[in-house]
């Protein structure tokens, strides 16, 4: 690599508070967002040249683009792998043509279940090089607005209400044999649907999940948790947490489904958004957010107007 690290991490520092300022849709990003993002940029550079793994795309002295293999921050599954990499906002061609060959050998060369995330725009230009190399799981990320989705999931699909039509019902989750219930449950679901939910039967998710749940039980976070049940028996199980959003004193809530496949493909999750977001509503709670690869919440979230953020495909093998 032929470029000076303080260069290059002062570079990369921009390019990654211009993506920031896209990714949240805010011009101005408070002081220790700021200061995290510079921070990060420089522990990317140190530990890329001191691992040798960082590549980068320099001409005539600048740096226009990054590539980098690195251990997942945020690993869903024991020893993930993360691609990273970012470009000038105008690099041009060669600068492409460079990052498309440089990806493409390292998604051939990455283990199993290695991510890697991008904007729409990128998404375009790089599905095919990722995809003829084992990505082939592809998530959104979906930005929706409540009002907004609230308002167009009621006009174009007028979600019934209960579930009553198709001899299940809706109760509010309230006690700890309940969450125990529901834990099992969406841990047989996740398994059986490992494609689109390749971490959530993990013993770590699970207990992340049903922390999350207990604290909306016990009252300690804003939050919704609905239980479908034909008789005794949960059958599905549909979530919105409420958490602090990452670039400011905003809050968003998160949304999480899981139906037993007996109860799948009724249209049930459109009754499921109904309640939540109306919950959202009630809370004053503008956005939510929500990562998937399944066509059917795909479906939903254009009908809600809900947009992509972010794009993730993950390789998943076969
Ligand atoms: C993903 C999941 C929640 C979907 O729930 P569901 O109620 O079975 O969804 P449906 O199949 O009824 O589809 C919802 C809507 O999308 C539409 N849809 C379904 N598949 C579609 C496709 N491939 N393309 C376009 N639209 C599609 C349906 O027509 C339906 O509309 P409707 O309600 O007006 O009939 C459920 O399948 C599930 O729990 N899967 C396993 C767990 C999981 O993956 N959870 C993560 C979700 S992010």
């Amino acid at each position: 690599m032929s470029v000076d690290g303080e260069l290059l991490t002062d570079h990369l520092a921009k390019w990654m508070l211009t993506e920031h300022s896209r990714f949240h849709r805010i011009k101005r990003i408070p002081a220790d967002q700021k200061n995290a993002i510079i921070s990060r940029a420089k522990e990317i550079v140190d530990t890329g040249i001191r691992k040798k793994t960082l590549r980068v795309f320099v001409r005539s002295g600048v740096p226009l683009a990054i590539v980098n293999l690195a251990p997942s921050r945020n690993p869903r599954v024991a020893k993930q792998q993360s691609i990273f990499f970012i470009y000038a906002p105008h690099a041009r061609q060669k600068a492409k043509r460079w990052l498309r060959q440089n990806l493409s050998e390292l998604a051939k060369k990455s283990p199993r279940y290695t991510q890697i995330g991008m904007s729409q725009n990128d998404d375009k230009f790089l599905k095919d090089c990722l995809e003829q190399n084992g990505f082939n799981t592809r998530y959104e990320i979906l930005m929706g607005e409540t009002k907004v989705a609230l308002a167009n999931l009621k006009r174009k699909k007028s979600p019934p209400r209960d579930l009553s039509h198709l001899g299940l019902e809706l109760r509010s989750i309230e006690s700890p044999s309940q969450i125990r219930d529901a834990m099992v449950l969406q841990k047989k679901i996740s398994l059986k649907s490992k494609r689109h939910g390749y971490f959530s039967h993990t013993p770590s998710q699970l207990k992340k999940d049903r922390e999350e749940y207990n604290s909306i039980m016990r009252g300690k976070m804003d939050g919704r948790i609905l239980g479908v049940y034909r008789g005794k028996k949960i059958l599905g199980l549909m979530v919105t947490g409420v958490h602090a959003e990452a670039s400011a004193s905003e809050k968003n809530g998160g949304f999480s489904f899981f139906l037993d496949p007996s109860i799948q493909g009724k249209g049930i999750t459109k009754t499921g958004y109904l309640l939540l977001l109306e919950y959202l509503l009630h809370k004053k709670i503008q956005k939510f957010y929500g990562g998937t690869s399944q066509p059917s919440i795909q479906s939903l979230g254009k009908i809600m107007k809900r947009q992509v953020q972010h794009v993730i495909y993950v390789k998943m093998g076969t």
